[in-house]
């Protein structure tokens, strides 16, 4: 967990703790609130409109509830999406999330389970706390409704990858990469340039994620000197560093999604 996701972790866990009831009584109230201010923007179903992105994507749905009540609280600067935090009382906004998780096929918020687990395998455990931890696949991955979108969810990962072609996947990223979450390159005019996850394309622009996984960038095509197929994956080397303990606890783990 970064400085960021850890402060907005606080924040949502002080919202949440002074709230009297965790419940998804308000879901009623969120929905109208929803209706009237954020409807506009991403439409009656969260599916997205002109102005704002689908709340039902695989980006949406991979918030946490943390990061859900703080993009809500807190807007995402340099967007449309402003903070609605001084507009509204906190119950409110826990209110708005557990309607936006209705949209989403979901019972509500459930902050209390983000830290529950399925095993009591010591060495999937100690997998499950690298993974969440220093080496920070979770920034890019998703499993049980919680992590990043750059890459692939790994809910059921051990039944669609054999043990080796899941080793191969850690080890060396680059060798395959899964279909759907290629990377392209984006050459600027000023020389710079711009790595991310390949999500649209149309006549004028490309959209890719940014690698951090918190932007959406669009990039309009006579703007930009370049745009190019990355044969590299957004994975970084980092398994390959990991001592043999360390990458049997986190392999360990992987296969008990
Ligand atoms: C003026 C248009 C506008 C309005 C109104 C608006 N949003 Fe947004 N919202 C956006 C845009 C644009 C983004 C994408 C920001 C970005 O690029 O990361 C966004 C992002 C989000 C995200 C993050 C989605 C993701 O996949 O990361 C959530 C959740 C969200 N909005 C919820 C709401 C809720 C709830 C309301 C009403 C209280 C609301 N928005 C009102 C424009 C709007
Ligand atoms: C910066 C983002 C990022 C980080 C950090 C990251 N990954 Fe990935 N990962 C990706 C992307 C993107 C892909 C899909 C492209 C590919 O196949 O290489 C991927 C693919 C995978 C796959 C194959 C998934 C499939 O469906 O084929 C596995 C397994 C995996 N990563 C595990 C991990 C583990 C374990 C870690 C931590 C050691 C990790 N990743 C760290 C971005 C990341």
């Amino acid at each position: 967990m970064n400085l960021i996701h850890l402060m907005r972790w606080v924040l949502a866990t002080l919202v949440i703790a002074s709230l009297p009831a965790i419940a998804v009584a308000g879901v009623g109230e969120g929905q109208e609130l929803y209706n009237s201010f954020c409807q506009i923007c991403h439409g009656a179903l969260g599916e997205g409109q002109a102005k704002g992105k689908s709340l039902t994507d695989n980006t949406a749905n991979s918030l946490n509830d943390a990061d859900l009540i703080a993009v809500i609280s807190e807007g995402r600067a340099g967007t449309g999406m402003i903070a609605w935090g001084g507009s509204f009382g906190e119950d409110e906004i826990f209110d708005i999330a557990s309607y936006v998780r209705t949209l989403q096929g979901k019972p509500g918020l459930n902050l209390g389970d983000a830290d529950s687990t399925v095993s009591d395998d010591p060495m999937v455990l100690a997998g499950e706390q690298l993974f969440n931890g220093n080496v920070g696949c979770v920034s890019c991955h998703s499993y049980r409704d919680q992590g990043g979108s750059v890459g692939p969810s790994l809910d059921g990962i051990s039944s669609r990858l054999s043990g080796d072609a899941l080793e191969q996947a850690v080890l060396n990223p680059s060798a395959s990469i899964a279909s759907g979450y290629e990377a392209k390159i984006v050459e600027q005019n000023d020389g710079s340039i711009v790595r991310g996850r390949f999500r649209n394309d149309s006549e004028l622009a490309v959209q890719l994620q940014s690698e951090d996984g918190s932007r959406w960038v669009t990039f309009f095509k006579d703007r930009v000197k370049s745009i190019s197929d990355s044969s590299e994956s957004l994975m970084p080397e980092v398994y390959a560093t990991l001592g043999a303990t360390e990458q049997q606890q986190i392999l360990a783990f992987l296969k008990s999604l």
